[in-house]
């Protein structure tokens, strides 16, 4: 079925490519819609390509699953067709192919595994402290910026191994990269911030993320400074969905007042808290693909070349999967969101993401007394990502410290 053929009253999928529906309307109106009557659905070319849109969770799981039909080479993301091809191709993590998407992974795994995680949780404790004492010495603050993205930048630029004295320096870049949608690689302050400190790491090795990414070698050869430095924007970049999902669970916690007691009554609830905030939050809006071959999906035929966009909260709202799924529920099981993807490209950041989250919210529930929204809470203009782009809060200690 294409958007010509469906009636009137029911909503457009072609407004999903919208950034006002995601920002100001509600884009679960239409993927409710999309999962019951159109899943695999063909939007014709406009300013983007061509695509399939995907909503059904176990449509989406199997996508991810099937690397060798569905490649990320060309692009994760939907871009105008005018920019053509993501120029990162076959070059950063996200956009590789097995087998080279393996031997890259390999390279960076170590530092995101769940032992590397649990040894980095007194640094995750110690940012959580230093990032709330300074919002409540701010009184007012921006949850946004104040809090998830200086908490989440921090904790990158320690793995990657960037000196504690620039991280200021490189948030600023990185929030003006992601308020102007534009990529960090466009940003020149960055570009040849992270290109300096290559070769300084090429020169004087250490034990971090961007001495790996310099000395390590896939199919016997090193990354070329390209490589690397895409590999850096893309790792920046990613914490981009981290602030939003810290972020959109406090607003989620907030507008829940009853799940966020029930939360501050027993802390035991806490894993699952953050699994429903990640659910609920989906920050990675979509996913893309190209079909490396001809292929079918719920009896439409996809053509090799053709992409398959994949709509991550749709998948975490499919009732075939969850309960009453339009229920924010910190006590939620089964609950197998497919937020942080599946497969092989499934989030290398997702330990840290889950760890960060739980910290900070235990430091909140520990910390603030009292919290008072002071204003609204727009959300991000994107297809791409999804999450308030401003939150003002004012906290009220518990307790001072000393
Ligand atoms: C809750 C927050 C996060 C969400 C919702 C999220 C979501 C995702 C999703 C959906 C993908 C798959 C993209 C695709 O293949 O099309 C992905 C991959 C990735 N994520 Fe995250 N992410 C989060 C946090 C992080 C963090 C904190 C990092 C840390 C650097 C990170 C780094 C990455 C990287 C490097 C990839 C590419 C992995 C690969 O291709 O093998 N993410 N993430």
């Amino acid at each position: 079925m294409t958007s010509a053929a469906l009636p009137l009253h029911d909503p457009d999928p072609a407004l999903l490519t919208e950034t006002a529906l995601h920002a100001d309307g509600d884009p679960h109106l239409v993927w409710r819609w999309m999962r019951r009557n159109a899943p695999v659905h063909f939007h014709h070319a406009s300013e983007l390509p061509a695509f399939w849109s995907l909503t059904r969770h176990e449509d989406i799981k199997a996508v991810y699953r099937d690397p060798q039909t569905f490649s990320s080479e060309q692009g994760v993301l939907l871009r105008p067709a005018r920019q053509g091809d993501d120029p990162g191709g076959g070059m950063t993590l996200a956009l590789s192919d097995p087998p080279r998407h393996r031997l890259l992974r390999g390279l960076m795994a170590d530092w995101f595994s769940t032992r590397a995680v649990r040894g980095l949780e007194g640094t995750i404790a110690a940012a959580v402290d230093s990032t709330l004492d300074r919002a409540f010495e701010l009184g007012d603050c921006d949850a946004v910026h104040d809090i998830a993205g200086r908490l989440s930048h921090t904790l990158i630029c320690r793995i990657m191994g960037v000196p504690e004295q620039d991280h200021d320096r490189l948030l600023a870049w990185t929030d003006e990269a992601f308020e102007a949608h534009t990529s960090l690689v466009a940003h020149p302050g960055l570009l040849e911030y992270f290109s300096e400190l290559l070769f300084r790491r090429m020169e004087e090795p250490a034990d971090d993320l961007m001495s790996a990414l310099v000395h390590g070698t896939v199919q016997d050869r090193l990354l070329t400074e390209e490589e690397a430095l895409l590999n850096c924007e893309n790792l920046i970049g990613a914490t981009e969905n981290g602030r939003l999902a810290l972020v959109g669970g406090v607003l989620a916690l907030l507008r829940h007042p009853e799940q966020l007691r029930r939360l501050d009554e027993d802390r035991a609830l806490l894993p699952g808290a953050v699994e429903e905030i990640l659910r609920w939050t989906s920050s990675a809006v979509h996913s893309m693909r190209t079909a490396t071959r001809d292929c079918t999906l719920r009896g439409q035929r996809i053509r090799a070349g053709q992409r398959v966009v994949l709509w991550l909260p749709s998948a975490d709202r499919d009732e075939e999967v969850f309960a009453d799924p339009d229920r924010f529920d910190i006590a939620r099981r089964p609950n197998r969101h497919i937020a942080l993807a599946a497969g092989e490209h499934y989030c290398i950041g997702a330990t840290l993401a889950r760890a960060q989250m739980r910290r900070l919210l235990t430091g909140l529930l520990d910390r603030a007394g009292d919290v008072a929204v002071l204003g609204p809470a727009p959300r991000v203009r994107s297809i791409a990502v999804a999450g308030p782009r401003s939150l003002p809060l004012r906290f009220t200690p518990k307790r001072r410290r000393r």
